[in-house]
């Protein structure tokens, strides 16, 4: 079955002589808001949230969890969280939005390769639900930031699995040569440190992540093996005794991490979450009998599939340039400061004309950003409608790590984000004024 994050757009586009999102007219909310301006489709989000729910609920232990890096303000916490959904946090700053948002803290991991121990105090305060421990050093001071509050912590262990996924290089994480995690042969000299050393932590299971924009689903198989098979492993050799008190009595989760890729161009084909969760659960069913161990806890942190199909980004349209024989350069009022992707990755995107969404493509252009780079371009060589100062350009696919990435380069203040949804737009993060650049600086 297809599900939300194969799609280019968001669900409730509709071309009329504008595009319209959420029932508003795209054209009206530039207007409104001014650009450039990040739009949410509330509806759009609530449907992958809803197909990650009905694709694994034939694993009745299953915990979804949205890594909030892709995207984390308080109204998309609240949002998803009404979902049902927990969230992986890598930062105070996550944990504070994702607390403030009124979320249920039990349903947060706190994740990340170096954490400080203001910010592992903090999540023991709020009473984060899992901290995944992710090496040596880390075990220590967070048995010290415990021990501090007099507080037993849960935990995982991140280990890397040594899977390599065909994704771009600085956003695999499950190669053996990556910074994350234990190195599988490091696992149970962690494991013996927190059963004979640090009291203060309570060991519950493991956690992968083998890397974003996936479009391999079979790699998610071998995950979950490497997965199970660790645990049984850990089971039978330190927790199969008598209970230690205070600790779990065997290791009974598994947290296999995000990555599942969506599509930002026409030629992308992103798996669907249904065909992911069935060669998931099939594998941990398999697992669980040749390993012989209970079920364990499922849990699932997908970030980008979660939000970026929401999202747009509207800009207007101002200068341009065509270069003698050569390029013509299309100048748009935002780039590399609001989306950095094209330039840190080569992120290839998909965009359309809002005011004139049915025009026809005449010319090849490349899409500039405003900033002093000449890396910064957003869209390269792609036919559009000839394009006129005042154009609003809609670019697609821009909800995961368009925002949370973005800068103040060149001193620029960050857009506005609204969410729309039945007819209504709402403003969920106010655009940036000149006051708020200068707000931290002090003149001597
Ligand atoms: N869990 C862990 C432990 C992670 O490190 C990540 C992403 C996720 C979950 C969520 O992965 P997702 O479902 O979003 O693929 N800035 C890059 C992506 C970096 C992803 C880092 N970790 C980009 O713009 O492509």
């Amino acid at each position: 079955m297809k599900s939300t994050n194969q799609h280019l757009k968001p669900l409730s586009l509709k071309v009329n002589k504008n595009l319209e999102i959420g029932g508003c007219d795209v054209v009206e909310l530039a207007e409104k808001y001014g650009t450039p301006l990040y739009v949410l489709d509330e509806h759009t989000i609530r449907s992958i949230c809803r197909d990650y729910k009905e694709a694994f609920k034939a694993y009745d232990k299953v915990n979804m969890m949205y890594a909030s890096k892709a995207l984390c303000t308080m109204a998309t916490s609240k949002l998803i969280a009404s979902e049902g959904f927990g969230f992986d946090v890598v930062s105070a700053g996550e944990i504070y939005t994702v607390y403030k948002s009124g979320a249920d803290m039990s349903k947060v991991l706190f994740n990340g390769n170096n954490k400080s121990y203001d910010e592992l105090s903090l999540a023991i305060e709020l009473g984060v639900g899992r901290i995944s421990a992710d090496n040596f050093f880390e075990l220590a001071l967070l048995n010290e930031a415990a021990k501090a509050q007099n507080k037993t912590v849960d935990i995982l262990l991140r280990i890397t699995p040594g899977i390599e996924c065909h994704t771009h290089e600085y956003i695999q994480t499950g190669h053996l040569d990556s910074k994350f995690g234990f190195d599988l042969t490091q696992i149970d000299e962690a494991v013996e440190l927190i059963k004979n050393d640090y009291a203060n932590l309570n060991l519950h299971g493991l956690h992968a992540h083998i890397g974003s924009q996936i479009f391999e689903t079979s790699i998610y198989g071998d995950e979950i093996e490497i997965l199970v098979k660790e645990i049984a492993r850990l089971n039978r050799k330190y927790f199969s005794e008598t209970q230690v008190a205070g600790q779990a009595a065997t290791l009974a989760e598994i947290n296999i991490g995000g990555g599942i890729g969506v599509k930002y161009t026409e030629s992308d084909c992103p798996p669907s979450v249904y065909d992911v969760a069935e060669i998931i659960i099939k594998r941990l069913n398999e697992c669980i009998e040749k390993y012989n161990i209970e079920p364990p806890a499922l849990f699932i942190e997908p970030g980008r599939s979660i939000i970026s199909t929401a999202g747009v980004t509207l800009y207007t349209v101002g200068s341009s340039k065509q270069v003698p024989n050569g390029r013509k350069y299309v100048a748009v009022d935002g780039g590399m400061s609001d989306n950095v992707r094209p330039s840190m990755y080569q992120a290839e995107y998909t965009a359309q004309v809002a005011n004139k969404p049915e025009a026809e493509n005449l010319e090849k252009v490349t899409i500039a950003g405003r900033f002093c780079e000449s890396g910064d371009i957003l869209i390269k060589d792609v036919e559009l409608p000839e394009l006129e100062e005042g154009d609003i350009l809609c670019v697609y696919n821009t909800g995961a790590y368009n925002y949370s990435m973005a800068s103040n380069y060149n001193r620029v203040p960050k857009p506005a984000m609204v969410l729309v949804n039945n007819s209504k737009s709402c403003i969920i993060v106010n655009r940036e004024t000149l006051d708020d650049l200068i707000l931290h600086d002090r003149l001597n």
